[in-house]
Protein backbone atom coordinates (compact mmCIF):
# COMPACT_ATOMS: atom_id res chain seq x y z
CA UNK A 1 0.00 0.00 0.00
CA UNK A 2 1.44 3.25 -0.55
CA UNK A 3 2.22 5.75 2.04
CA UNK A 4 -0.57 6.61 4.35
CA UNK A 5 -2.26 10.39 3.25
CA UNK A 6 -2.69 11.59 6.46
CA UNK A 7 0.42 11.35 8.07
CA UNK A 8 2.36 11.96 4.75
CA UNK A 9 0.73 15.86 4.73
CA UNK A 10 1.47 15.73 8.52
CA UNK A 11 5.12 15.03 8.11
CA UNK A 12 5.45 17.36 5.27
CA UNK A 13 4.19 20.41 7.61
CA UNK A 14 6.38 19.76 10.67
CA UNK A 15 9.22 18.68 8.65
CA UNK A 16 8.54 22.66 6.93
CA UNK A 17 8.71 23.98 10.20
CA UNK A 18 11.69 21.99 11.79
CA UNK A 19 15.48 24.10 11.30
CA UNK A 20 17.50 20.90 9.51
CA UNK A 21 16.97 18.21 6.97
CA UNK A 22 13.80 15.93 7.22
CA UNK A 23 13.60 12.79 5.34
CA UNK A 24 10.46 11.23 4.26
CA UNK A 25 10.47 8.00 2.57
CA UNK A 26 7.53 6.25 1.86
CA UNK A 27 5.17 9.51 1.30
CA UNK A 28 2.06 8.95 -0.63
CA UNK A 29 2.74 10.90 -3.52
CA UNK A 30 -1.30 11.84 -3.88
CA UNK A 31 -2.33 15.02 -5.67
CA UNK A 32 -3.45 16.09 -1.69
CA UNK A 33 -0.15 15.58 -0.37
CA UNK A 34 1.71 17.83 -3.27
CA UNK A 35 -0.64 20.45 -2.51
CA UNK A 36 0.22 20.65 0.78
CA UNK A 37 4.21 20.71 -0.03
CA UNK A 38 3.52 22.95 -2.74
CA UNK A 39 2.38 25.24 0.04
CA UNK A 40 4.82 24.46 2.20
CA UNK A 41 7.30 25.66 -0.31
CA UNK A 42 5.38 28.50 -1.04
CA UNK A 43 5.78 29.56 2.58
CA UNK A 44 9.41 28.99 2.44
CA UNK A 45 10.55 25.48 2.81
CA UNK A 46 12.56 24.16 1.02
CA UNK A 47 11.14 20.74 0.16
CA UNK A 48 13.15 18.32 -2.83
CA UNK A 49 11.85 14.51 -3.85
CA UNK A 50 15.31 12.56 -4.43
CA UNK A 51 15.60 10.01 -7.68
CA UNK A 52 14.88 7.49 -5.06
CA UNK A 53 11.80 8.21 -3.77
CA UNK A 54 13.06 10.00 -0.30
CA UNK A 55 11.91 13.10 0.37
CA UNK A 56 14.09 15.82 2.08
CA UNK A 57 13.00 19.26 3.73
CA UNK A 58 14.70 22.04 5.07
CA UNK A 59 12.28 23.92 7.48
CA UNK A 60 11.79 27.38 8.39
CA UNK A 61 11.82 27.04 11.99
CA UNK A 62 8.24 27.43 14.00
CA UNK A 63 7.45 31.83 13.73
CA UNK A 64 9.18 31.70 10.64
CA UNK A 65 6.86 30.98 7.95
CA UNK A 66 7.10 33.43 5.17
CA UNK A 67 3.84 34.93 3.58
CA UNK A 68 2.72 33.29 0.36
CA UNK A 69 3.42 35.40 -3.30
CA UNK A 70 0.19 34.16 -4.36
CA UNK A 71 -2.88 32.28 -3.53
CA UNK A 72 -2.57 28.47 -1.85
CA UNK A 73 -4.46 26.14 -4.41
CA UNK A 74 -5.45 23.11 -2.02
CA UNK A 75 -7.39 21.39 -5.15
CA UNK A 76 -9.19 19.06 -4.00
CA UNK A 77 -7.61 18.50 -0.33
CA UNK A 78 -9.91 19.59 3.06
CA UNK A 79 -6.95 18.32 5.34
CA UNK A 80 -4.48 20.72 3.73
CA UNK A 81 -7.06 23.74 3.81
CA UNK A 82 -7.71 22.94 7.72
CA UNK A 83 -4.19 22.16 8.77
CA UNK A 84 -2.62 25.11 7.31
CA UNK A 85 -5.17 27.34 8.24
CA UNK A 86 -3.85 26.47 11.79
CA UNK A 87 -0.33 26.74 10.77
CA UNK A 88 -0.74 30.36 9.24
CA UNK A 89 -3.59 31.33 12.09
CA UNK A 90 -0.23 31.63 14.52
CA UNK A 91 1.85 33.33 12.13
CA UNK A 92 2.12 36.72 11.12
CA UNK A 93 1.33 36.49 7.35
CA UNK A 94 -2.24 36.73 5.24
CA UNK A 95 -2.73 34.07 3.10
CA UNK A 96 -5.46 32.88 0.82
CA UNK A 97 -6.70 29.38 0.16
CA UNK A 98 -8.42 28.37 -2.65
CA UNK A 99 -9.52 24.68 -4.00
CA UNK A 100 -11.58 23.19 -6.63
CA UNK A 101 -15.48 22.91 -6.97
CA UNK A 102 -15.71 20.02 -4.58
CA UNK A 103 -13.51 21.63 -1.65
CA UNK A 104 -15.26 25.29 -2.42
CA UNK A 105 -18.46 23.37 -1.25
CA UNK A 106 -17.17 22.31 2.33
CA UNK A 107 -17.80 24.48 5.89
CA UNK A 108 -14.90 25.94 6.67
CA UNK A 109 -16.29 27.69 9.78
CA UNK A 110 -15.48 24.68 11.83
CA UNK A 111 -11.95 25.76 12.12
CA UNK A 112 -12.73 29.80 11.99
CA UNK A 113 -14.12 29.53 15.15
CA UNK A 114 -11.16 28.29 17.59
CA UNK A 115 -8.90 30.04 15.13
CA UNK A 116 -10.81 33.33 15.42
CA UNK A 117 -10.90 32.79 19.19
CA UNK A 118 -7.06 32.54 19.21
CA UNK A 119 -6.89 36.09 17.20
CA UNK A 120 -6.60 35.36 13.34
CA UNK A 121 -9.16 36.80 11.37
CA UNK A 122 -10.75 35.57 8.26
CA UNK A 123 -12.41 37.15 5.03
CA UNK A 124 -14.30 33.96 3.36
CA UNK A 125 -17.37 33.00 0.86
CA UNK A 126 -20.45 33.09 2.21
CA UNK A 127 -21.21 30.16 4.39
CA UNK A 128 -17.31 29.95 6.04
CA UNK A 129 -16.36 28.75 2.30
CA UNK A 130 -13.28 29.01 0.32
CA UNK A 131 -11.99 30.99 -1.53
CA UNK A 132 -11.20 32.34 2.18
CA UNK A 133 -8.35 34.89 3.20
CA UNK A 134 -6.34 34.26 6.87
CA UNK A 135 -4.87 37.36 8.60
CA UNK A 136 -2.65 35.35 11.52
CA UNK A 137 -1.03 36.94 13.62
CA UNK A 138 1.32 36.97 16.39
CA UNK A 139 1.36 36.92 19.38
CA UNK A 140 -1.94 34.81 19.38
CA UNK A 141 -3.76 33.59 22.80
CA UNK A 142 -4.04 30.03 23.87
CA UNK A 143 -7.41 28.57 23.89
CA UNK A 144 -8.84 25.87 25.58
CA UNK A 145 -11.20 24.53 22.88
CA UNK A 146 -14.16 21.31 23.11
CA UNK A 147 -14.48 20.08 19.67
CA UNK A 148 -18.22 20.47 18.57
CA UNK A 149 -17.42 17.73 16.12
CA UNK A 150 -15.36 14.43 15.77
CA UNK A 151 -12.90 15.72 13.38
CA UNK A 152 -8.93 15.31 13.59
CA UNK A 153 -8.90 18.17 10.94
CA UNK A 154 -10.26 20.39 13.35
CA UNK A 155 -8.01 19.14 16.33
CA UNK A 156 -5.28 19.13 14.07
CA UNK A 157 -5.72 22.79 12.83
CA UNK A 158 -6.15 24.50 16.62
CA UNK A 159 -2.97 22.18 18.04
CA UNK A 160 -0.68 23.36 14.94
CA UNK A 161 -1.85 26.83 15.65
CA UNK A 162 -0.72 26.30 18.99
CA UNK A 163 2.88 25.56 18.28
CA UNK A 164 3.43 29.32 17.86
CA UNK A 165 1.76 30.46 20.94
CA UNK A 166 2.96 30.90 23.72
CA UNK A 167 1.30 29.04 26.70
CA UNK A 168 -0.79 25.93 26.89
CA UNK A 169 -3.45 25.27 24.28
CA UNK A 170 -6.32 22.75 24.88
CA UNK A 171 -8.15 20.06 22.90
CA UNK A 172 -10.90 18.38 24.23
CA UNK A 173 -11.84 16.01 22.55
CA UNK A 174 -15.24 14.23 23.87
CA UNK A 175 -14.99 11.26 20.96
CA UNK A 176 -11.20 10.17 19.83
CA UNK A 177 -10.56 10.72 16.63
CA UNK A 178 -7.12 9.72 14.51
CA UNK A 179 -4.47 10.70 16.67
CA UNK A 180 -1.29 10.99 14.01
CA UNK A 181 -1.01 14.74 15.14
CA UNK A 182 -0.45 13.85 18.69
CA UNK A 183 1.94 11.35 17.98
CA UNK A 184 4.05 13.22 15.06
CA UNK A 185 4.29 16.46 17.08
CA UNK A 186 5.70 15.00 20.12
CA UNK A 187 8.47 12.67 17.74
CA UNK A 188 9.37 16.38 16.27
CA UNK A 189 9.89 16.90 19.94
CA UNK A 190 6.92 19.35 20.76
CA UNK A 191 5.53 19.35 24.41
CA UNK A 192 2.22 17.44 23.81
CA UNK A 193 0.63 15.72 26.96
CA UNK A 194 -2.35 13.70 26.44
CA UNK A 195 -5.20 12.98 29.29
CA UNK A 196 -8.13 11.11 29.67
CA UNK A 197 -11.67 12.67 31.71
CA UNK A 198 -14.57 11.35 32.05
CA UNK A 199 -13.61 9.37 28.73
CA UNK A 200 -12.76 12.71 26.90
CA UNK A 201 -9.24 13.18 25.70
CA UNK A 202 -7.46 16.41 26.87
CA UNK A 203 -4.63 17.30 24.57
CA UNK A 204 -2.34 20.03 25.84
CA UNK A 205 0.58 21.71 23.56
CA UNK A 206 2.95 23.97 25.16
CA UNK A 207 4.12 26.64 22.89
CA UNK A 208 5.91 28.30 21.65
CA UNK A 209 7.88 25.08 20.26
CA UNK A 210 11.35 24.04 18.76
CA UNK A 211 10.75 21.64 16.31
CA UNK A 212 13.99 18.96 15.66
CA UNK A 213 14.76 17.35 11.70
CA UNK A 214 12.91 14.00 11.75
CA UNK A 215 14.03 10.98 9.91
CA UNK A 216 10.55 9.45 8.92
CA UNK A 217 9.05 6.18 7.15
CA UNK A 218 5.51 6.72 6.28
CA UNK A 219 3.37 3.00 7.04
CA UNK A 220 0.76 2.13 4.63
CA UNK A 221 -2.38 3.91 4.41
CA UNK A 222 -5.77 1.96 5.28
CA UNK A 223 -8.17 3.71 4.13
CA UNK A 224 -6.80 2.70 0.47
CA UNK A 225 -6.27 -1.13 1.79
CA UNK A 226 -10.27 -0.91 2.64
CA UNK A 227 -10.66 -0.74 -1.17
CA UNK A 228 -8.61 -4.05 -1.83
CA UNK A 229 -9.99 -5.77 1.46
CA UNK A 230 -13.49 -5.27 0.74
CA UNK A 231 -13.03 -6.85 -3.25
CA UNK A 232 -11.14 -10.06 -2.02
CA UNK A 233 -13.94 -10.03 0.55
CA UNK A 234 -16.81 -10.37 -2.13
CA UNK A 235 -15.15 -11.99 -4.69
CA UNK A 236 -15.09 -15.72 -4.67
CA UNK A 237 -12.17 -17.49 -4.93
CA UNK A 238 -10.07 -14.13 -3.75
CA UNK A 239 -6.84 -15.15 -1.27
CA UNK A 240 -5.04 -11.69 -1.14
CA UNK A 241 -2.24 -11.00 0.80
CA UNK A 242 -1.99 -6.42 1.36
CA UNK A 243 1.32 -5.38 2.53
CA UNK A 244 2.09 -2.76 4.50
CA UNK A 245 -1.07 -1.72 6.14
CA UNK A 246 -1.27 1.25 8.83
CA UNK A 247 -3.86 -0.12 11.88
CA UNK A 248 -3.10 2.81 14.28
CA UNK A 249 -6.55 1.97 16.73
CA UNK A 250 -7.83 5.16 15.41
CA UNK A 251 -7.61 4.20 11.87
CA UNK A 252 -8.96 0.63 11.26
CA UNK A 253 -12.58 0.16 12.13
CA UNK A 254 -13.17 -0.80 8.69
CA UNK A 255 -11.47 -4.41 9.56
CA UNK A 256 -13.05 -4.91 12.87
CA UNK A 257 -16.28 -4.05 11.14
CA UNK A 258 -15.89 -6.20 7.98
CA UNK A 259 -14.69 -9.39 10.91
CA UNK A 260 -17.70 -8.37 12.54
CA UNK A 261 -19.59 -9.54 9.27
CA UNK A 262 -17.70 -12.54 9.09
CA UNK A 263 -14.90 -11.59 6.67
CA UNK A 264 -12.09 -13.45 6.81
CA UNK A 265 -8.79 -10.98 7.72
CA UNK A 266 -6.25 -12.01 9.45
CA UNK A 267 -2.51 -9.61 10.84
CA UNK A 268 0.79 -10.87 9.63
CA UNK A 269 3.66 -10.09 10.87
CA UNK A 270 3.14 -7.15 13.29
CA UNK A 271 5.65 -4.26 13.24
CA UNK A 272 6.19 -1.12 14.06
CA UNK A 273 6.45 1.64 11.11
CA UNK A 274 7.32 5.57 12.14
CA UNK A 275 6.31 5.25 15.44
CA UNK A 276 3.19 3.20 14.04
CA UNK A 277 1.51 -0.26 14.20
CA UNK A 278 1.54 -1.65 10.81
CA UNK A 279 0.90 -5.25 10.03
CA UNK A 280 0.35 -7.22 6.27
CA UNK A 281 -3.37 -8.27 5.61
CA UNK A 282 -4.30 -11.58 4.56
CA UNK A 283 -7.38 -11.75 3.26
CA UNK A 284 -10.25 -14.11 1.76
CA UNK A 285 -12.80 -14.39 -0.03
CA UNK A 286 -15.82 -15.10 2.86
CA UNK A 287 -19.48 -15.16 3.04
CA UNK A 288 -20.73 -11.48 4.86
CA UNK A 289 -23.48 -11.17 6.81
CA UNK A 290 -25.51 -7.81 7.50
CA UNK A 291 -24.72 -5.83 11.20
CA UNK A 292 -25.89 -3.03 13.18
CA UNK A 293 -23.04 -1.14 13.27
CA UNK A 294 -21.85 0.73 16.21
CA UNK A 295 -22.01 4.71 15.97
CA UNK A 296 -18.95 4.81 18.25
CA UNK A 297 -16.63 2.98 15.40
CA UNK A 298 -17.64 5.49 12.88
CA UNK A 299 -14.58 7.84 13.70
CA UNK A 300 -12.02 4.96 13.74
CA UNK A 301 -13.77 4.38 9.72
CA UNK A 302 -15.03 7.72 8.97
CA UNK A 303 -13.43 7.58 4.81
CA UNK A 304 -14.52 4.01 4.74
CA UNK A 305 -18.09 4.24 4.90
CA UNK A 306 -18.24 4.32 0.94
CA UNK A 307 -16.28 1.07 0.63
CA UNK A 308 -18.40 -0.59 3.57
CA UNK A 309 -21.73 0.51 1.69
CA UNK A 310 -20.50 -2.14 -1.38
CA UNK A 311 -19.71 -4.98 0.91
CA UNK A 312 -22.97 -4.87 2.79
CA UNK A 313 -24.35 -4.35 -0.79
CA UNK A 314 -23.31 -8.53 -1.53
CA UNK A 315 -24.12 -9.03 2.13
CA UNK A 316 -26.76 -11.55 3.31
CA UNK A 317 -29.55 -9.70 5.31
CA UNK A 318 -29.41 -6.24 6.43
CA UNK A 319 -26.56 -3.97 7.13
CA UNK A 320 -28.05 -0.38 9.37
CA UNK A 321 -25.55 2.72 9.83
CA UNK A 322 -26.30 5.72 11.85
CA UNK A 323 -24.18 8.69 13.19
CA UNK A 324 -23.11 9.23 9.82
CA UNK A 325 -23.95 13.07 9.71
CA UNK A 326 -20.25 14.08 9.19
CA UNK A 327 -20.25 12.22 5.72
CA UNK A 328 -22.41 14.59 4.05
CA UNK A 329 -19.90 17.10 3.98
CA UNK A 330 -16.60 15.03 2.71
CA UNK A 331 -15.50 15.51 -0.69
CA UNK A 332 -19.32 14.61 -1.72
CA UNK A 333 -22.52 14.10 0.44
CA UNK A 334 -21.51 10.43 0.64
CA UNK A 335 -24.92 9.42 1.84
CA UNK A 336 -26.45 10.55 -1.24
CA UNK A 337 -23.87 10.31 -3.64
CA UNK A 338 -23.16 6.25 -2.63
CA UNK A 339 -27.01 5.88 -2.01
CA UNK A 340 -27.49 6.96 -5.74
CA UNK A 341 -24.69 5.06 -7.22
CA UNK A 342 -25.49 1.54 -5.38
CA UNK A 343 -28.99 2.19 -6.02
CA UNK A 344 -28.07 2.82 -10.51
CA UNK A 345 -26.10 -0.66 -9.80
CA UNK A 346 -29.13 -2.64 -8.56
CA UNK A 347 -28.33 -2.65 -4.83
CA UNK A 348 -31.13 -2.30 -2.24
CA UNK A 349 -30.20 0.81 -0.74
CA UNK A 350 -32.57 3.20 1.64
CA UNK A 351 -31.28 6.79 2.58
CA UNK A 352 -31.87 8.10 5.97
CA UNK A 353 -30.76 11.49 7.31
CA UNK A 354 -27.74 9.96 9.08
CA UNK A 355 -26.84 6.69 7.56
CA UNK A 356 -27.72 3.56 5.04
CA UNK A 357 -29.85 0.96 5.55
CA UNK A 358 -29.10 -1.45 2.81
CA UNK A 359 -30.80 -5.07 2.13
CA UNK A 360 -27.63 -7.49 0.80
CA UNK A 361 -27.81 -9.85 -2.24
CA UNK A 362 -26.24 -12.60 0.47
CA UNK A 363 -23.63 -12.83 -2.07
CA UNK A 364 -25.59 -12.77 -5.95
CA UNK A 365 -23.76 -10.13 -8.27
CA UNK A 366 -25.17 -6.22 -8.36
CA UNK A 367 -26.45 -6.37 -12.20
CA UNK A 368 -24.05 -3.30 -12.69
CA UNK A 369 -24.75 0.30 -14.24
CA UNK A 370 -25.84 -0.97 -17.58
CA UNK A 371 -27.20 2.72 -18.80
CA UNK A 372 -26.28 4.89 -16.23
CA UNK A 373 -22.83 5.82 -15.12
CA UNK A 374 -22.59 6.54 -12.01
CA UNK A 375 -21.72 10.35 -11.01
CA UNK A 376 -18.70 10.46 -8.60
CA UNK A 377 -18.91 14.33 -7.43
CA UNK A 378 -14.88 15.17 -7.77
CA UNK A 379 -14.64 12.29 -5.13
CA UNK A 380 -12.17 9.95 -5.27
CA UNK A 381 -13.64 7.19 -2.55
CA UNK A 382 -16.93 7.09 -4.76
CA UNK A 383 -14.80 6.64 -7.63
CA UNK A 384 -12.73 3.69 -6.00
CA UNK A 385 -15.84 2.17 -4.01
CA UNK A 386 -17.58 2.07 -7.68
CA UNK A 387 -14.81 0.45 -8.99
CA UNK A 388 -14.94 -2.29 -6.39
CA UNK A 389 -18.39 -2.85 -7.24
CA UNK A 390 -17.95 -3.08 -10.73
CA UNK A 391 -15.92 -6.31 -9.75
CA UNK A 392 -18.86 -8.27 -8.28
CA UNK A 393 -21.93 -6.63 -10.93
CA UNK A 394 -23.17 -8.69 -14.01
CA UNK A 395 -22.61 -5.51 -16.32
CA UNK A 396 -19.85 -3.64 -14.80
CA UNK A 397 -19.91 -0.50 -13.45
CA UNK A 398 -19.21 2.53 -15.28
CA UNK A 399 -18.39 6.07 -13.10
CA UNK A 400 -18.27 9.10 -15.22
CA UNK A 401 -14.67 10.66 -13.81
CA UNK A 402 -11.50 8.74 -12.79
CA UNK A 403 -9.27 12.13 -12.52
CA UNK A 404 -10.31 12.19 -8.47
CA UNK A 405 -8.35 8.54 -7.87
CA UNK A 406 -5.13 10.42 -7.75
CA UNK A 407 -5.76 12.63 -5.04
CA UNK A 408 -4.63 9.59 -3.15
CA UNK A 409 -4.18 7.05 -4.55
CA UNK A 410 -2.34 7.36 -7.37
CA UNK A 411 -1.66 3.79 -8.51
CA UNK A 412 -5.20 2.40 -7.35
CA UNK A 413 -5.98 1.20 -11.15
CA UNK A 414 -2.60 -0.22 -11.96
CA UNK A 415 -3.00 -2.55 -8.54
CA UNK A 416 -6.82 -3.51 -9.24
CA UNK A 417 -6.47 -4.75 -12.49
CA UNK A 418 -3.38 -6.46 -11.28
CA UNK A 419 -5.36 -8.08 -8.19
CA UNK A 420 -8.43 -8.89 -10.38
CA UNK A 421 -6.13 -10.53 -12.72
C1 LIG B 1 -8.29 13.56 8.23
C2 LIG B 1 -9.40 13.63 9.06
C3 LIG B 1 -10.76 13.23 8.62
C4 LIG B 1 -10.73 12.41 7.33
C5 LIG B 1 -9.79 12.98 6.30
C6 LIG B 1 -8.38 13.07 6.84
C7 LIG B 1 -6.99 13.99 8.76
O1 LIG B 1 -11.51 14.40 8.39
O2 LIG B 1 -12.03 12.32 6.80
O3 LIG B 1 -9.79 12.18 5.15
O4 LIG B 1 -5.96 13.71 8.13
O5 LIG B 1 -6.96 14.62 9.83
P1 LIG B 1 -12.37 15.12 9.54
O6 LIG B 1 -11.46 15.74 10.51
O7 LIG B 1 -13.19 16.15 8.79
O8 LIG B 1 -13.23 14.03 10.13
Amino acid sequence: MPGDKSISHRSLMLGALAVGETQVTGLLEGEDVLSTAAAMRAMGADIVRGDDGTWRIHGVGVGSLLQPDAALDMGNSGTSTRLLMGLVASHPITATFTGDASLSKRPMGRVITPLSQMGASFESAPGGRLPLTLRGSSPVVPIEYRLPVASAQVKSAVLLAGLNTAGITRVIEPVPTRDHSERMLRGFGAELSVEEVDGARIIAIHGEAELRPQTITVPGDPSSAAFFAVAALLVPGSDLIIENVGLNPTRAGIFEVLRQMGGHIAEVNPREVGGEPVADLHIKHSDLSGIEVDPAIVPSMVDEFPVLFVAASLAKGTTTTTGLEELRVKESDRITVMAQALSAAGARVEEREDGLVIEGTGGEPLRGTANARVKTHLDHRIAMSMAVAGLVSQDGVEIDDTAPIATSFPTFEGLLKEAAA
